[in-house]
């Protein structure tokens, strides 16, 4: 982009004016996006930015080829690129299924950390074409890029493993991984400052296999119920890989975009951290200063049993109901189902709410955008902290398809893993109604105690057929 062309407007120069309407689209893109009503021009805003973006570094590729001769040959490799990509985001766009999405976007955070491990890398071997004031700024941004795009792939991976369950969630707790942590990060420091001094092949390689380390370590240390922040804290760290890289190709636009993705990952991670009751920097840190979790193997008793058509008797004669939907839901694709049984009550003047977790699913927001598919009014779906004191005074809360978002144990157990998460205090109301297929424990991998309770009752079986069968017999 450094060469340009005679005349008032320089490729630089339109290339610049084009970065700037685009970042002001991906922030009015940002803004939108933070709202259900404006949500749909918030994603129209970030297309636009990302039209302008692509078309104008395909314009400028195209004018440093004729410059240097390349006769195009730049510009068809980037548009081969380009169309390969766009070929593979579609398909797989298309074909991914909303519980499948948190995943999708833990994989696509590991492209960005590649893509700023090979930019980095690149730097290196490109060194030669910088100016000799700039080498030393020019050496740390190669350490710093390849640093926090390692980190970023590996971490990437395992939050994907973790939930795609093709690994475990649990945390891994190796002894010493505070100290782990520590280690990796001073010698980056220590590496990135030898580097600085003599730039050799073999310091690259160093740092490099160390921040995939310790990017593998850092995620596969948190696990349960912390999940969800992992994933927008790996939204955050691309974002800064994406800036890093952006220093090193000297384009501002990718500067601007990474440090808008890194800012806003960091805040929805604090905020998650604050709505789960987490500390921040020892969710960052690894599950620093986490101990393992006792493994607990407590007897509850027995649980009971419910029929559908004592559920339906039971929710005809009620005067008021709170549903607390939760991943099951989503799987069963029951939002509809529950949409129709919520009309049908309310048609029969029971008073039926929705109490939603802030992390229920696997995305933020995912019950909120499910219910609002299925059209179920807005003023009946309240966050957790609007519905919980009211749960006492209900007479039958159903829990579809939602576990660790219920879990007792979170509240009352402090040897549990996910001890101090806030929840729904399902077990407050009359009567509790648990939708789910077997006893297996939720994502977190913890027992529910609140299955075992006197006034909790299961009804098993796909979520969606059981709603169904509830149906039929109103
Ligand atoms: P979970 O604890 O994941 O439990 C979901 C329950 O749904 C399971 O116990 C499962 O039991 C049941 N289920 C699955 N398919 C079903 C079906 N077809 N019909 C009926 N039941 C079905 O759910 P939750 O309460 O929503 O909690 C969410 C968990 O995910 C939290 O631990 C959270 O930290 C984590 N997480 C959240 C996010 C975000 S941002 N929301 C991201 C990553 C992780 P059966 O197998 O017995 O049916």
């Amino acid at each position: 982009m450094s060469n340009t062309i005679s005349g008032p407007l320089t490729t630089e120069s339109l290339a610049g004016a084009a970065y700037i309407v685009a970042a002001l689209l991906f922030i009015l893109s940002l803004a939108g996006l933070s709202k259900h009503e404006t949500a749909r021009r918030g994603v129209a805003y970030g297309i636009a930015g990302m039209a302008i973006a692509l078309a104008s570094t395909v314009w400028g590729t195209l004018q440093s080829d004729f410059i240097s001769g390349l006769a195009g040959i730049g510009t068809l490799l980037l548009l081969v690129a380009v169309i390969i990509g766009a070929a593979i985001g579609l398909w797989r766009a298309r074909a991914v299924q909303m519980t499948g999405m948190p995943e999708l976007i833990a994989i696509l955070h590991s492209f960005v950390g590649l893509a700023a491990v090979l930019v980095g890398w690149n730097g290196h071997f490109e060194a030669k074409d910088v100016a000799p004031s700039l080498l030393g700024v020019h050496r740390s941004e190669v350490f710093i890029g390849v640093f926090i795009g390692a980190v970023t792939f590996t971490g990437s991976i395992v939050a994907f493993l973790k939930l795609s369950a093709r690994i475990k969630s649990k945390p891994l707790m190796l002894p010493g991984k505070n100290l782990l942590n520590l280690g990796a990060l001073l010698a980056f420091a220590a590496l990135t400052v030898w580097y600085v001094a003599e730039p050799q092949l073999s310091l690259l390689v160093a740092v490099t296999a160390i921040a995939l380390a310790l990017g593998w370590h850092l995620v596969a240390s948190i696990g349960g119920g912390d999940m969800p922040v992992v994933v927008s804290m790996l939204n955050s760290y691309s974002g800064w890989a994406a800036a890093a890289a952006g220093f090193l190709l000297n384009n501002d636009l990718l500067i601007v975009t990474g440090a808008l993705v890194g800012s806003s990952g960091a805040y929805l991670s604090y905020i998650m951290c604050k709505a789960m009751n987490r500390s921040f920097v020892s969710v960052i840190a690894g599950g620093f200063g986490l101990e393992a979790p006792a493994s607990s193997d407590t007897d509850y008793g027995e649980h009971r049993e419910i029929t559908a058509e004592e559920t339906a008797d039971l929710l005809k004669n009620a005067s008021s109901v709170v549903i607390t939907p939760g991943y099951g839901m989503a799987v069963a694709q029951a939002q509809h189902h529950v949409a129709e049984l919520t009309r049908k009550l309310r048609e029969k003047q029971v008073d039926v709410r929705f109490g939603i977790h802030p992390v229920a699913g696997r995305l933020p927001g995912h019950m909120n955008v499910l219910l609002a598919e299925a059209k179920v009014p807005y003023d009946i779906v309240l966050e957790m902290d609007e519905i919980n004191d009211e749960l006492a005074q209900t007479e039958v809360v159903l829990v579809i398809g939602a576990n660790d978002t219920v879990n007792p144990a979170a509240a009352e157990d402090p040897g549990s893993p996910i001890a101090g998460m806030p929840v729904l205090r399902v077990w407050e109301a009359g009567n509790v109604v648990v939708f789910k297929r077997s006893m297996a424990s939720g994502y977190a991998g913890v027992q529910n105690p609140l299955f075992f309770r006197d006034n909790s009752q299961m009804l098993f079986g796909d979520a969606k057929d059981r709603i169904d069968d509830i149906l039929q017999r109103i």
